[in-house]
């Protein structure tokens, strides 16, 4: 697709959709709770689709109404063999999880996914399933995955790398390990598996005291199911929030947005930066913080964020690169070392993509300086993405400054946003498909 840069500013409501993180959980936990769960706004993507389907392939009863989800759970031991291997395409957040879930089922079964997802480290999942007594065996430490599905024992686990999918495949797993497992978090990182399952009556104890968080949780205790409804997704969102702060005459304003604070490190940033971002009607939905916000152009300033940071935004790096693009001063970013394993290796790409955009900028142990200019000379208006799809968003917003801007592979976008391009036009932005 191709961005052009625009004039008039980003006016309006975007329609951001359901949280991809909530989306996800919000499949896997009603369907092995009892009961009859009635899900609403969850997000309608690829990412999420591949995870519904497999729990389909596993038997779960599941309806699809054009409001709403409805899943009819049996409770942690009710998933039947799914006949073929489950495929997850582009989702890492399908493939963690379910890990997790499937090592402590009665069946084996075999996870596989599309290049990307195939080159993404899966060690970091089953290596402490394997101390759990799961029998994984991974691809050279990717997918294809075979999981034999097996008696887990309860343990201790100490996180060594800060990530909410290895948290929660682990969580998935003991849920039905004989036992009390232990996981211990030295970073905090996005909180919604604990989050829904405590309010599905798992057996949870979270203890946050330190600056490390301890969750100890009761295998082969059955979860009851609740109605679900997913507030609006930040990462999404994120998008529009920096389209808006960039552009001169735009004033937006984002409803039902998730503001939870293991998660909202860009909203800290941007405000940092001097961001106009207010947020107003901040409530609790299903145990999540929710807020609305409103967002307006900007002069921003650069900043300094340290590594903790990094934890609380990783998914937002890349729209905060193209937003220290435009700032009056220099930025750096400590510690995205974890930017390299995502859906590809984001920090090269900002640094490649920016640079060709005729941005300063360069990366020193993982940590990333932006250097901004006034004066944007484009190198090659030719934006390489890997079928990421965080980095073609950025880009199309990085496009409404400095475009046209060429974004390849940009398919990828249907993975987490596929009403993108439509809604960033609708509030003034300008992206056609190549013709
Ligand atoms: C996610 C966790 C994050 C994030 C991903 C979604 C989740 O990954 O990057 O987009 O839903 O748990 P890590 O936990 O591996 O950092």
């Amino acid at each position: 697709m191709i961005s052009y840069s625009i004039s008039n500013g980003l006016r309006g409501i975007p329609d951001v959709p359901g949280d991809k993180s909530i989306s996800h959980r919000s499949i896997i936990i009603p369907a092995i709770s009892n009961g009859i769960c009635e899900i609403s706004n969850i997000l309608k993507s690829e990412d999420v689709f591949h995870t519904l389907n497999a729990f389909k392939d596993m038997g779960v009863h599941i309806e699809e109404n054009t409001q709403k989800l409805v899943i009819h759970g049996k409770g942690i031991n009710s998933l039947k063999k799914p006949k073929n291997k489950i495929y997850l395409g582009n989702s890492g957040t399908s493939a963690r999880l379910l890990t997790g879930l499937l090592s402590s089922q009665k069946f084996d079964s075999v996870l596989k996914g599309d290049d990307s997802l195939s080159k993404r480290p899966m060690e970091r999942i089953s290596n402490p399933l394997i101390k759990m007594n799961a029998k994984i065996s991974t691809s050279n430490g990717t997918l294809p995955i075979t999981i034999n599905g097996s008696n887990l024992k309860a343990t201790d686990i100490d996180l060594k790398i800060p990530s909410a999918q290895i948290k929660s495949g682990i969580l998935l797993a003991s849920l039905n390990a004989e036992g009390q497992t232990k996981i211990t978090e030295n970073k905090i990182t996005r909180d919604h598996t604990e989050t829904m399952l405590k309010s599905f009556g798992a057996k949870i104890e979270i203890d946050n005291s330190d600056k490390k968080k301890i969750i100890k949780i009761d295998g082969k205790h059955e979860l009851s199911s609740k109605n679900i409804d997913v507030p609006n997704d930040l990462s999404s969102s994120a998008f529009f929030i920096v389209c808006a702060l960039i552009n001169d005459n735009s004033h937006i304003y984002l409803k039902n947005i998730n503001n939870n604070p293991t998660r909202n490190g860009l909203i800290l940033a941007l405000r940092k930066m001097g961001g106009k971002i207010s947020i107003s009607n901040q409530r609790l939905s299903n145990n999540e913080i929710i807020c609305d916000m409103e967002i307006s152009s900007s002069e921003l300033n650069g900043c300094e964020l340290g590594n903790e940071f990094a934890d609380l935004m990783i998914d937002e790096y890349p729209i905060l690169s193209v937003a220290a693009s435009f700032a009056k001063s220099p930025s750096v970013f400590k510690g995205l070392k974890e930017l390299r394993v995502k859906e590809s290796d984001r920090l090269e790409l900002i640094v490649r993509n920016l640079k060709n955009c005729g941005v300063n900028c360069k990366t020193e142990n993982d940590d990333l300086y932006i250097y901004p200019s006034e004066d944007f000379k484009v190198k090659s208006k030719k934006i390489k993405t890997n079928y990421d799809h965080r980095i073609a968003m950025s880009f199309a917003v990085m496009g409404t400054k400095i475009g046209p801007l060429e974004i390849e592979d940009s398919d990828s976008i249907k993975t987490s946003f596929p009403n993108f391009k439509k809604e960033l036009n609708r509030l003034g932005g300008k992206i056609l498909w190549r013709i």
